[in-house]
């Protein structure tokens, strides 16, 4: 497995598979990783000859008041993981390196941000957005491959791949879970066995959805008060928010339609998780 420090390398590599006749894929990631990452890498090398992971805390995703310095980190154990599914390529560039003196371009994409996780991060996916962006630059890919966990994110980078034109393929994968169905998240570590306990309440919610309006449920106000009440009956527990939606422009609907998207983002203890379920007709 490569280990690639620099942009100049990173493009000079990519240049040689891609004058090779490879394709390349992608699987950006902050690091810390775990079987939700590891499923992401399964995936981008079943549709790839060449799978390149980015490692990469990427300070501009982080509000002012956000645990950027706290992130948590384990290079090593991450480069084992990495090797483990099979990684050709790691791109592990410092924040100099991605953001040197002077730099001022930022990628925007409009609409999609302004919801969900946009409210309450309003500079997350200006971030997310443009170190996305510098990487589809750097690596080259012919593939990216996303979680949909983070729907929005996941969302809001198709949306740039669209609009600019980029000759990049997205792949959302499915969420992986813990086996009692809490989604898979590197944050997950710093909740206590209660607040643990707690978080259930988040799957549980998208469960209680998708069974009221499988049942025929239609009014989204109504689903949305049953979830918002289910969650405050679960200790540690503060609703950032709680939003049905449609699934492609994350606009809040009164009536669910056949396919809507719920989304939640709740703190439990100092803890922000988020999770999601498209809700669709069976
Ligand atoms: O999902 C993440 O871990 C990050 O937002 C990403 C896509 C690696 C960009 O920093």
């Amino acid at each position: 497995m490569e280990i690639i420090e620099s942009i100049e390398n990173m493009q000079r590599r990519a240049d040689e598979l891609r004058s090779a006749g490879h394709t390349i894929s992608l699987v950006p990631t902050m690091g810390f990783l775990h079987e939700g990452h590891l499923e992401l890498m399964r995936v981008a090398k079943k549709h790839s000859d060449k799978l390149v992971m980015s490692l990469f805390v990427n300070p501009t995703q982080f509000g002012p008041t956000e645990d950027y310095g706290q992130y948590p980190r384990d290079t090593e154990g991450d480069l084992e993981k990495a090797l483990g599914v099979g990684v050709d390529m790691v791109f592990m560039p410092s924040v100099e390196e991605m953001y040197p003196e002077g730099s001022q371009t930022k990628v925007h994409v409009e609409r999609v941000t302004q919801h969900l996780c946009g409210i309450s991060r309003p500079t997350h996916f200006d971030g997310v957005t443009t170190v996305v962006a510098k990487l589809f630059n750097i690596v080259k890919p012919h593939l990216a491959v996303f979680g949909q966990k983070d729907f929005q994110q996941l969302t809001v980078i198709s949306r740039m791949v669209m609009d600019l034109n980029m000759d990049i393929k997205i792949l959302g994968v499915p969420t992986v879970r813990e086996p009692d169905g809490l989604a898979m998240s590197s944050r997950n570590n710093y909740l206590s066995d209660d607040e643990r306990k707690s978080a259930l309440c988040l799957k549980k919610s998208l469960d209680l959805a998708n069974k009221m309006f499988q049942e025929g449920e239609r009014g989204a106000g109504i689903i949305r008060d049953a979830i918002e009440s289910l969650i405050r009956d679960h200790p540690f527990t503060d609703i950032d928010y709680v939003s049905i939606c449609d699934s492609t422009s994350l606009e809040d609907i009164g009536i669910m339609r056949d396919e809507s998207l719920v989304a939640l983002a709740v703190r439990v203890g100092k803890i922000r998780l988020i999770d999601n379920r498209v809700l669709r007709k069976n």
